[in-house]
């Protein structure tokens, strides 16, 4: 599995391997800390002639179990047979002083944090160090302790607040400890430690409950989509936020929800199943070109646009090592286009939503800095740190969420009336 990450070959992965939790797990974490584990590796193998590709991905294994896990080096010698003992004491004793001696400060942050130095300098132009060495850390998992469940009430037809008595008993009943959010009500804090449990849950098993970060949730509570109205989620898979715009709607009016990979409107129309979403009409479409008939037809537009995710990391750290300036430059195209078209869909004076999952200014101030023309802002939760100050000036109507303040992923939301 690692050797195919080394080749750039993860999608590929067999599905028997992707469902087991504990491959997984050391997959994700060897990923997360990529750079480190491979400079501590290089470090201690400095005695020795340079390992065969296919020796490597054990290597990486044994540095993370005696570094991170503090296995000893018996244990290892058990599970792996014939690795170098020599390593293994190397990596034991491995002293990041004498290693990062001759290092400025911004490579040691690199290779402390594990971060790809793109993402550290292109940060601190809006960011001090110490607020991105947390941040950093946040999506690293280091502070991260709990996660955000939602309550779904489309199963039972009854409004959320006769709903949560239950929930909340049920998840007693399995010694599940939660509190409730003080921003959004339809989400529970859970210690991560038991989210095992709530999978096990049987109100989580018939769809009552779904994990959604309380970044993903807010975006929808800003949107705060009413009954009767006709809404377009731009760029809908998995289908985690417009199951929530279903939910504020109680199936009444319509959504459409655009999205370009045939398989993840799939795997949408699956979760939209589960959760009995009943009120949306999933497109499988480029919504760069949505059909000419929704021209000017919509109350509200979501475009929760593809990004970088540079404020993901925690969820999907293989996106860490994609952070270049091509891979963000691509991104910034791409979601310029959107928005032009997000405009096209929306009625005069309807209310655009506009988010992305990332820490960069290029995917949320600056790309509203180019359409401020055709944008009316309109406020956001006062719970919502301001964006980022472009010239001196924050910008108006759009907010961001960090993983060290909020404990959500990093978010970048915005919201207008289109100007008629
Ligand atoms: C950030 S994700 C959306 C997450 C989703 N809103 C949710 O909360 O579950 C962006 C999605 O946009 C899709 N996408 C990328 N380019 C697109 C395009 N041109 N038209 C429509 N969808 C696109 C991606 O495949 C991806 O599923």
């Amino acid at each position: 599995m690692i050797l195919k990450f080394i080749n750039g070959e993860t999608r590929s992965l067999p599905l028997k391997i992707r469902k087991n939790p504990e491959i997984i797990h050391y997959y994700n974490e060897i990923i997360r800390f990529w750079n480190k584990l491979n400079f501590i590796i290089k470090s201690s193998l400095k005695y020795s002639k340079p390992l065969e590709i296919d020796q490597y991905p054990k290597y990486l294994y044994a540095a993370f179990k005696i570094l991170w896990e503090h296995t000893s080096e018996k244990n290892i010698l058990i599970e792996l047979k014939d690795i170098d003992r020599k390593f293994l004491k190397k990596v034991r004793t491995f002293s990041w002083d004498k290693a990062l001696k001759h290092k400025n400060q911004r490579e040691k942050l690199s290779i402390l944090t594990a971060t790809p130095s793109f993402m550290i300098e292109h940060l601190l132009t809006v960011m001090n160090l110490e607020f991105l060495k947390t941040n950093i850390e946040f999506m690293n998992g280091l502070n991260n302790i709990e996660i955000t469940v939602r309550i779904n009430n489309l199963l039972e037809k009854s409004n959320l607040q006769n709903l949560i008595p239950h929930i909340k008993e049920s998840l007693k009943q399995d010694k599940i400890e939660f509190i409730e959010d003080l921003n959004v009500p339809e989400l529970l804090w859970i210690p991560i430690s038991q989210k095992n449990k709530v999978i096990k849950n049987q109100l989580y098993q018939k769809g009552n409950l779904i994990f959604q970060d309380k970044a993903s949730a807010a975006v929808i509570q800003v949107l705060s989509p009413k009954k009767e109205e006709k809404v377009c989620d731009m760029c809908a898979a998995p289908g985690i936020k417009t199951s929530l715009i279903a939910q504020y709607m109680n199936n009444k009016g319509y959504i459409i929800a655009g999205e370009f990979l045939p398989e993840r409107a799939e795997i949408m129309r699956l979760l939209l199943n589960k959760l009995n979403v009943s009120n949306v009409y999933i497109l499988n479409t480029d919504s760069i070109v949505f059909p000419i008939r929704f021209q000017e037809y919509f109350d509200c537009v979501l475009l929760d646009a593809p990004c970088t995710g540079s404020g993901a990391l925690l969820a999907t750290p293989e996106l860490k090592w994609r952070q270049n300036r091509g891979f963000l430059q691509q991104n910034i195209i791409l979601q310029k286009k959107l928005l032009e078209n997000a405009l096209n869909l929306l009625k005069p004076d309807g209310v655009l939503v506009y988010s992305t999952c990332s820490l960069y200014p290029e995917e949320g101030e600056y790309q509203i800095l180019e359409f401020v023309d055709h944008l009316k802002p309109l406020d956001l939760p006062n719970w919502f740190s301001p964006s980022y100050k472009i010239n001196d000036k924050f910008i108006q109507g759009t907010g961001r969420l960090f993983p060290s303040i909020h404990h959500t992923q990093g978010f970048f939301i915005g919201k207008f009336k289109k100007k008629v």
